[in-house]
């Protein structure tokens, strides 16, 4: 049977904890790196999270050039894995339309057309907003006809990164459905650190939220008492991801990643501040006084905070049933996800987290 994996965004949080995942279970990963000599590094990070370092190789790639930049080898090489995880994503916040469609668009069609050519198992990764059909109909995308939706409009509602993160997965799962391809999608809500360790990358958004907190500029909680900001744990969402994409009866199919234990935003605030040995704000501000403050110039930049994560804050409550079943079938835990959201924050600030 066929073991290797390849896959995309391999340098990236969630990236190097899959790596972590796949290659203690014995996979061979081809990372795509767009900078080759990023390998060592890769391979001792993925080494200190627990994998086997040694597992991973590297094709040189581009998800932004055409042909994704692969040498006539590194394509050859591709065609001989088991399983694609399309990972890799241009994330920014005020991304311009184009750049976020060469990279997250094009670039995801490329992997798809990939992965179809190899016969491989495509695992997309997309995000907790995709299993939100009115806030998708806000943003005017077509359900019912995805392709025929203004995606300019949309991208306009929603900002270049989240708009290119959804007409993604409504073109890959077309192309897929075209090719005939095998294909899996796993819907991450925000990330949360690792679970024991708290291991958490700055550029995170939690980590913004953490850091604004921990520097006092956090002086109210974006949004009303219904209002959360669902998470999942690093290292629960890679074990999902590995067993998704050889799960035979996931073949076609989706998987929300998002733990419904996650408290309201002043729950996982007031979390985070005990952690930091903080107070935490106990006013709200409405999220639509808020997004009208973010337009005047400078506040975004003065408060830390971009309009467009305002989106992830939100009232709606999401079905994970078929999660929990999932999980359960694989015998995989689901973390205790307020140590996990403090061991993120003392990750973040452990001078902060002693009352240094
Ligand atoms: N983090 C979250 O809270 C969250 C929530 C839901 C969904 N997601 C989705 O999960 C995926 C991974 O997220 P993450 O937070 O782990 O991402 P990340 O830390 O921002 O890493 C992004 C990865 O994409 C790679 N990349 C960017 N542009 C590329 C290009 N032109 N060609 C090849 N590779 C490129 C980066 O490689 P370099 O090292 O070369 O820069 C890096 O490995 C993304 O699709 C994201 O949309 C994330």
């Amino acid at each position: 049977m066929k073991q290797t994996c390849l896959v995309t965004g391999a340098t990236g949080f969630i990236g190097r904890h899959l790596l972590a995942s796949l290659t203690r279970e014995g996979h061979p990963v081809l990372a795509l790196l767009r900078q080759p000599q990023q390998l060592p590094t890769l391979q001792t990070q993925v080494t200190a999270l627990g994998g086997a370092g040694e597992r991973v190789s590297a094709l040189v790639g581009d998800l932004g050039v055409a042909g994704l930049g692969l040498s006539a080898v590194d394509r050859a090489r591709a065609q001989a894995v088991a399983a694609v995880f399309h990972l890799g994503a241009h994330f920014a916040w005020r991304l311009p339309l184009q750049q976020a469609r060469t990279v997250n668009v094009e670039g995801a069609l490329q992997v798809a057309d990939l992965a179809a050519a190899a016969d491989a198992r495509l695992l997309m990764v997309g995000g907790f907003m995709l299993h939100n059909p009115a806030h998708l109909q806000r943003l005017g995308v077509n359900l019912p006809q995805p392709a025929s939706s203004d995606w300019p409009r949309v991208y306009r509602r929603s900002g270049g990164y989240e708009g290119s993160k959804i007409e993604a997965h409504f073109t890959v799962q077309r192309r897929m459905r075209e090719l005939q391809g095998r294909l899996t999608c796993v819907h991450p809500a925000t990330l949360c650190g690792h679970s024991h360790s708290g291991h958490l990358l700055p550029g995170q958004p939690l980590a913004g939220l953490i850091d604004n907190l921990a520097h006092g500029r956090l002086s109210a909680i974006p949004g009303s008492p219904q209002h959360w900001l669902p998470l999942v744990c690093v290292d629960f969402l890679a074990e999902l991801l590995r067993l998704a994409a050889f799960d035979p009866a996931l073949e076609g199919g989706e998987l929300l990643a998002l733990d419904d234990r996650t408290p309201n935003l002043a729950g996982l605030v007031a979390w985070l501040a005990q952690a930091l040995q903080t107070s935490a704000p106990r006013r709200h501000l409405p999220i639509g006084l808020l997004h009208t403050l973010l337009k005047l110039p400078g506040l975004p930049t003065l408060l830390h905070t971009e309009p467009e994560s305002l989106d992830f804050i939100q009232t709606q409550r999401f079905d994970t049933q078929d999660t929990q079943a999932f999980a359960a079938r694989h015998g995989l835990a689901w973390p205790d996800l307020e140590s996990a959201v403090r061991a993120s924050a003392r990750y973040l600030f452990p001078h902060r987290a002693l009352g240094m």
